[in-house]
């Protein structure tokens, strides 16, 4: 049988912040096919100069001057801080009509992000949100069974991770852990496992949380636990700290069910460390397929789903691994309910208005 070789349409992209999760883009990038970036852009000039020299494009320290000298750009991708995304993102597709490829999370507060996913539903552009963990292959070994009922009725869904950011990382750019910009161990490196525990738990009832700034200088919390009381009836924890010390422990992700348990670990929820079924299962060789993400320097996860963004923005139907627009928003919901609590005190229930919450206020 000869084979089918389908190419993708080259996708002319372009950067906005030229940072360090920028700079795991740029690798990816140079080296993947079917996306040429045609231009970056940082307000220092010195990273934007570095990245343009690496990737051989035009480089800017105003990415609108940038949007307005290449109008043959079909897709904007932005990893400015957090608390800046809808500022970028907005009128990157009201006025100019862009895709957006976005780090996450997709905003720091609500009525943003609402406006972004209304924007581009009513423009009718792409607007996908990195959740590179969902791209982890014991994920996807899980969310399948998950999905063909495997587990039976859902019990807990339980996230957390235990890393260590020091003094250093905080200190090491002025919008780390603000409220204003990027909010603390939570919003910012918990983003992925409150992601995670939505995409698998489903809608949320209730939360509650309490939060504490333990190891390091910074306006936000370095440490967060909540309680999480799904619509399907299952509940659900997290535990978000970067004050692990001497260094990172990891992170995990636990789901009970009525008729089987998953746990996976790693550094990033990307080995399967324990699955297990009342009845059958998916088969032994599909499991040890996917026990682990396999080595790769640039990030295997990260570099599947800039893959599978890239087909999308191409004109291929969505991966269903892709956190489009709505799904970002309930993940960032998720995100600011637990922080509304924490500051209130008390539980919260949804529908909720975040009004105690600090995260995105100020900029
Ligand atoms: N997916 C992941 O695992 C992951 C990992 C790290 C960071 N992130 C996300 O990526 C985003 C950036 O984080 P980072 O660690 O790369 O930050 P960073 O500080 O290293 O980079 C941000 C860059 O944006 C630039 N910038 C700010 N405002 C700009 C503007 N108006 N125009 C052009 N450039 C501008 C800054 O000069 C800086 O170079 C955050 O939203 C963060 O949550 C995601």
């Amino acid at each position: 049988m000869a084979l089918q070789v389908v190419s993708m349409k080259e996708v002319r992209l372009a950067l906005i912040g030229c940072g360090k999760a920028a700079s795991r883009h740029r690798r990816l990038f140079r080296e993947m096919p079917g996306v040429r970036v045609v231009a970056v852009s940082d307000l220092n000039p010195d990273k934007a100069r570095d990245f343009a020299e690496d990737l051989r494009s035009a480089w800017y320290t105003d990415w609108r001057e940038m949007l307005e000298r290449h109008p043959e750009i079909e897709v904007v991708d932005i990893a400015v801080p957090s608390g800046l995304h809808a500022r970028v993102a907005l009128p990157v597709m009201r006025e100019y009509r862009k895709h957006v490829l976005l780090e996450k999370p997709i905003a720091l507060l609500l009525d943003e992000a609402r406006e972004m996913v209304d924007t581009a539903e009513a423009l009718g552009l792409k607007l996908v949100t990195v959740y590179q963990n969902r791209f982890n292959l014991p994920v996807k070994l899980v969310r399948e069974a998950l999905l063909s009922g495997l587990f039976g009725k859902p019990v807990l869904f339980s996230a957390r991770f235990y890393w260590c950011r020091r003094q250093d990382y905080y200190d090491s750019a002025a919008w780390r852990g603000t409220w204003a910009l990027d909010g603390g161990a939570l919003a910012q490196q918990g983003a992925h496992h409150v992601d995670m525990l939505r995409w698998l738990g489903g809608e949320v009832e209730s939360v509650y949380a309490e939060m504490a700034t333990r190891l390091n200088r910074l306006e936000a919390e370095d440490l967060l636990v909540g309680t999480i009381r799904f619509k399907n009836g299952a509940l659900g924890t997290i535990e978000a700290t970067t004050c692990a010390r001497p260094r990172d422990l990891g992170a995990e992700l636990v789901l009970l069910g009525e008729k089987g348990s998953a746990r996976l670990g790693g550094f990033a929820m990307n080995e399967l460390t324990h699955l297990a079924f009342e009845n059958g299962g998916p088969p032994g060789e599909e499991v040890e397929a996917h026990r682990r993400n396999p080595e790769d320097p640039l990030g295997f996860a990260h570099r599947e789903c800039l893959r599978a963004a890239l087909r999308y923005f191409s004109g291929e139907p969505p991966d269903p691994r892709l956190c489009l627009g709505r799904e970002a928003l309930a993940s960032l919901e998720l995100i600011q309910a637990l922080y509304e609590s924490a500051e209130r005190g008390e539980p919260v229930r949804f529908p909720f208005t975040p009004e105690k919450s600090r995260l995105g206020k100020g900029v």
